[in-house]
């Protein structure tokens, strides 16, 4: 398969790269992005591929050596360069969020439908190796039925992106179309399906900005996901100094605590596993969990899965952050959700 970057900042050169260059069944053949410098730093990674200013020159010029589009900008470019590439009949891997609000979100998935193409969100947290383990492990039953989660993620100031372009395009809310909802709680989302499996039924949220000055992006998001009668709390904080991700799993017979790159297993009566497993949550390049994404999208192009299932997820994702908001503006109350499992394809 022949795939094409579009957008060659910080996401594409140290988290979609590494992991293209490792494989044999991918081939990067070419590269969009309208700065001198970025296209500049993609020929010193890979000699003999093809840069374009504009994905329209792209198209024009070399659509033949490209099966997949792969959306690395900003979030508010998202929507109108996955519906180009769609429109060229590409399959499409994109950045997260895949758009911004659900009416984009329908409109996008019925293009795919109608064009049979794949439409991949890139939820690389589903393929974080502790987090793959940790869900091993509730899925053989170590910690019994899983009762309880409560996830804590502590980031410090919004992610820069690269320097030639815009690096704080994410305190924009044109730009980035949210704060740490979108952000930092889709990659929570992610997890918490992942672990738990189904789909939650409603939400209560308390979202603030607390330290962005002029800007409307929250900072701080603390919310509980009733999920199937088990709850799941969540608190996202970009308020710190040092990014940390802790994650807790209780179940009837045990629990699972995540710390970065290391898993605490306590069962009942036994002493505590300590199991690790080389994660860095902390390394926002994210490098190792690109294979999993890739070989996912692979292989849903080759079965013709239309439906892949961060793609599902990409709408319960937009679901929630809505009704965040929604339920933070009024107390907290508890906001039913309208993506279940069943229209999740989970059932
Ligand atoms: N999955 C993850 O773990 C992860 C990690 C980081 C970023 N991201 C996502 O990746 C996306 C990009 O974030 P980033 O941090 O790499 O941003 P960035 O600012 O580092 O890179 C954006 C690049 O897009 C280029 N660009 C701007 N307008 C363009 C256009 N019209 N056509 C082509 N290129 C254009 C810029 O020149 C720049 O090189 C975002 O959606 C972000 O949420 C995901």
């Amino acid at each position: 398969m022949k795939v094409a970057i579009v957008g060659f900042g910080f996401s594409a050169e140290k988290g979609h790269i590494p992991a293209y260059r490792d494989r044999s069944d991918i081939h990067l053949t070419a590269v969009v992005d309208p700065v001198t410098a970025r296209r500049a730093a993609a020929l010193r990674q890979y000699q003999n591929i093809r840069v374009y200013e504009t994905f329209d020159d792209l198209l024009e010029e070399y659509s033949d050596e490209i099966d997949i589009i792969d959306i690395c900008l900003p979030n508010a470019f998202h929507m109108e360069n996955v519906k180009r590439a769609l429109a060229a009949d590409k399959h499409v891997l994109c950045e997260k969020p895949l758009v911004l609000n659900k009416a984009e979100y329908y409109e996008l998935v019925e293009i795919a439908n109608q064009r049979k193409r794949i439409l991949y969100p890139c939820h690389n947290y589903k393929f974080a190796p502790a987090i793959v383990h940790a869900a091993y492990l509730i899925n053989s039953g170590e910690i019994g039925q899983p009762l309880f989660a409560s996830f804590n993620i502590f980031g410090a100031g919004f992610q820069s992106g690269v320097p030639q372009w815009q690096p704080d395009w994410r305190k924009n809310k044109e730009l980035s179309g949210g704060g740490i909802m979108i952000d930092h709680g889709l990659d929570a989302i992610s997890v918490a399906q992942t672990l738990f499996g189904g789909s939650p039924q409603s939400i209560s949220a308390h979202t603030r900005n607390l330290n962005q000055a002029g800007s409307q992006l929250e900072d701080l998001a603390v919310f509980c996901l009733d999920w199937e009668g088990k709850l799941i709390n969540i608190s996202l904080s970009s308020l710190g100094s040092i990014p940390k991700a802790y994650y807790r799993i209780q179940g009837t017979e045990g629990e699972i605590s995540i710390e970065n790159n290391d898993i605490f297993l306590s069962v009942k009566d036994k002493p505590v596993q300590h199991i690790f497993v080389p994660t860095y949550f902390d390394d926002p390049g994210h490098a190792n969990w690109f294979n999993g994404v890739i070989d996912n999208l692979l292989d849903c192009i080759k079965t013709k899965n239309t439906e892949p299932f961060p793609l599902m997820e990409a709408g319960l994702v937009l679901d929630i952050v809505e009704k965040a908001n929604y339920s933070s503006n009024n107390g907290g109350t508890w906001m039913g959700l309208e993506f279940t499992a069943k229209s999740l394809q989970m059932v």
